[in-house]
């Protein structure tokens, strides 16, 4: 399985500490944003990574995590993303990259305590299809929020004024090799993206979607300067991506 980290879109609900720089950069305790999710693949064992980023500040991404020998590997993939087409969009990117792989995407912003071995190993036995991880949340409207019947993910709301459940939809993702075509089948949303919640609710239709309960503290860094702020705290606190 292959790893993908989108740091790609321009990060505006965190100015203006992200007025000269990218948000994934800004610090998380005691390192750049962008480690975390990047370990947070590593640690599941995954080693081929590719990482998409845009903006002004793709280079600094280059200078910071070189081949990525900080986190054991012995290279790193790249991927720019022009403009803010969405999530989907910048997963377009990794299409030639993933080739014919399963991969589990990561967003940039997303920090967890513990780590996805056990849905990454799961994953790997489904025989296709993809995998989303639930976490229950005090403000679920913030998020993709999923309707569940039974053991069931049986449709996503993208920031629903009315949440069907309590659980946010985590910003990781495991997919099977047709999500590029998925992607193309896809129309823009009202804010002008391709969104991933949009993708998901297509492999939901086709009765393709399993999902795990995410264990652990999980932190959505980039959402607001309180949403860093907690994962700032979370992190000094309990520390991040352990085994
Ligand atoms: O964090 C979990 C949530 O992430 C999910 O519950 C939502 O369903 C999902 O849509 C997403 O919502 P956000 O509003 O938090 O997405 P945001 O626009 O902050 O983008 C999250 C990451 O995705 C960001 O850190 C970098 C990457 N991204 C985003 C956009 C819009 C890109 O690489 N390119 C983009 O164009």
């Amino acid at each position: 399985m292959k790893g993908i980290v989108l740091a790609g879109g321009l990060g505006t609900r965190l100015s203006p500490l992200t007025r000269i720089t990218n948000k994934h950069l800004l610090p998380v305790f005691d390192k750049p944003m962008i480690y975390y999710p990047l370990q947070m693949l590593v640690n599941a064992g995954i080693k081929d990574i590719m990482v998409v980023t845009g903006g002004n500040n793709s280079g600094d991404f280059l200078r910071l995590l070189q081949n990525g020998r900080e986190f054991g590997l012995n290279e790193l993939h790249y991927g720019y993303q022009q403009g803010e087409g969405g999530i989907a969009d910048a997963l377009r990117l990794a299409k030639n990259f993933a080739k014919n792989d399963k991969i589990c995407v990561v967003l940039g912003d997303n920090i967890i305590e513990k780590n996805i071995l056990g849905p990454a190993r799961a994953f790997q036995r489904q025989k296709k299809g993809a995998k989303i991880m639930l976490k229950a949340v005090p403000e679920p409207r913030h998020y993709g929020v999923p309707e569940l019947r039974g053991d069931r993910v049986v449709g996503i709301e993208e920031k629903p004024r009315r949440p069907k459940t309590s659980f946010a939809v985590v910003g990781i993702y495991f997919y099977d090799a047709r999500v590029f075509d998925v992607i193309e089948t896809i129309k823009p949303s009202r804010r002008g993206e391709l969104e991933i919640t949009d993708v998901n609710n297509a492999y939901i239709r086709r009765g393709q979607m399993s999902y795990d309960i995410l264990d652990g503290w999980w932190a959505d860094a980039g959402s607001s300067i309180q949403g860093l702020f907690e994962a700032n705290q979370f992190v000094a606190q309990y520390g991040a991506n352990h085994a």
